[in-house]
């Protein structure tokens, strides 16, 4: 997960009726899906990146000439992320936007889970250690923990979910978006349970299970 914001703008996209979304960890094979027929997407330190179809905001996969398109994205650390998570069974993709639809679908696997936070850079941030505390309080009766990050992350989430809004308004990346004055996607980004959609990597490609 990446919640501020590749992986928000994934479940966004899926809920409102893009066919696919191929993430890329590289900026150049990303450009090369243009030839293929791809809307390309995406952002490099949180601006869009020129010559882009589509930036990594989640409005912008709301709008109706991203329906039915297959999108290629690549992210400063969300797609990633995914790329390196590739030798699992399988990857779901998670936001505050679908939280409760991936818990429920998580809860009938019978798997070990590894919760990916994205982060920045290498670094821990503060959105998505908090939303990995938000799934793993969904998880208790079902997942016991092997490693404290869970309980840690958990723990510091029921601290802030009153008001979460006002603490990710802090984080060293909403800080960043908001000096891009990108404002109204962090907001966005935190809300829980806008949709239902569990997107999940087929192949190459992201779509709705
Ligand atoms: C990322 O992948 O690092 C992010 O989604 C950055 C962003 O906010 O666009």
């Amino acid at each position: 997960m990446d919640i501020l914001r590749a992986t928000s703008c994934m479940t966004a996209g899926l809920a409102h009726g893009v066919k696919s979304i191929t993430p890329f960890a590289s900026l150049d094979e990303c450009v090369k899906m243009k030839s293929s027929g791809y809307l390309i997407a995406g952002e490099r330190n949180g601006q869009r990146v020129d010559g882009f179809d589509l930036g990594n905001s989640p409005f912008d996969y709301m709008d109706a000439s991203v329906k039915g398109k297959k999108v290629a994205t690549t992210t400063t650390n969300g797609t990633l992320a995914i790329e390196k998570s590739k030798s699992a069974e399988q990857i779901i993709i998670g936001s505050f936007l679908n939280i409760s639809a991936v818990a429920d679908y998580l809860k009938q696997q019978e798997n070990s889970l590894l919760i990916v936070c994205a982060g920045w850079k290498g670094k821990v941030n503060m959105e998505d250690s908090l939303f990995a505390g938000a799934l793993t309080s969904l998880l208790n009766d079902e997942f016991s923990h092997e490693t404290d990050a869970p309980l840690f992350s958990s723990s510091s989430y029921s601290a802030v979910k009153d008001n979460i809004l006002e603490v990710i308004q802090n984080s060293s990346h909403a800080r960043r978006l908001n000096r891009l004055n990108v404002h109204k996607d962090i907001e966005f980004c935190m809300r829980h349970d806008e949709y239902d959609v569990v997107p999940v990597l087929k192949g190459e490609e992201l779509v709705v299970m």
